[in-house]
């Protein structure tokens, strides 16, 4: 799988994707991800990216000329498959959206500042708008890391146990069951008797009622989920 970022700010994504899982992914050839900077691609003489908004009113918007220079020359290099743009007035991000990007093979995402981008990019090039939660952060590069993140742990491979991402949270509409590792009593605080019963069926009803019961206290909408 390849992902482009585009971005204003290549530095606020390099810390995300150069440790642990997602190195280790790209490291073994699972996935590429390039960051290009839309500053680069701006051809007026003060490398301006951004521009009044017609019609007048606060912020700035971001052009469409550098963005759409760089989006055309990815799409000649190759074909993608989605271009996503990050926006806090996209599609909630959800487990099942990370799911089916994940099966692409080559994706382009674009992180907005300012007022967000100018919308005729919108109308023409984005196939996919995708917000990571109803609040606004300052620019979409923590929701392009939160979005490749959760896309590359699913790609066979990453993760070195394969069952452990079927079994996260969310992917069968429950969240996970507490879990407990050694010592078995710290300060009088004891892990639960059946945990260490070694009694395989119990353990396994155990976890069931403790993630029922914690879905149901904590998020009782995703009980309401079919699919
Ligand atoms: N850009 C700013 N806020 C955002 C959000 N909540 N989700 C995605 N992109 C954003």
């Amino acid at each position: 799988m390849r992902i482009d970022i585009l971005t204003l700010l290549p530095e606020l994504l390099a810390g995300p994707f150069s440790a642990s899982i997602m190195k280790r992914a790209q490291d073994k050839k699972l996935v590429e991800i390039h960051f290009h900077n839309i500053r680069d691609y701006a051809t007026n003489k003060h490398k301006n990216v951004d521009d009044y908004q017609y019609g007048g009113g606060a912020g700035m918007v971001m052009s469409i000329e550098p963005i759409v220079t760089i989006i055309e020359k990815l799409q000649h290099e190759r074909t993608y498959d989605e271009v996503i743009y990050l926006t806090p007035d996209g599609v909630l991000l959800q487990q099942a959206i990370c799911n089916d990007l994940s099966l692409k093979g080559n994706i382009m995402l674009l992180c907005g500042h300012y007022k967000g981008i100018d919308e005729r990019i919108r109308e023409h090039f984005i196939t996919k708008e995708i917000s990571i939660g109803s609040y606004v952060l300052s620019g979409g590069e923590i929701a392009a890391a939160v979005l490749t993140d959760a896309i590359v742990r699913l790609l066979p491979g990453v993760l070195n146990d394969e069952t452990s991402a079927l079994t996260d949270s969310f992917q069968d509409h429950l969240l996970s069951p507490p879990v407990y590792t050694r010592p078995p009593e710290f300060r009088g605080w004891k892990v639960p008797d059946v945990l260490l019963s070694g009694n395989f069926p119990n353990i396994e009803k155990w976890r069931e009622d403790k993630a029922l019961e914690r879905t149901k206290d904590r998020r009782p909408d995703l009980l309401n989920k079919t699919q």
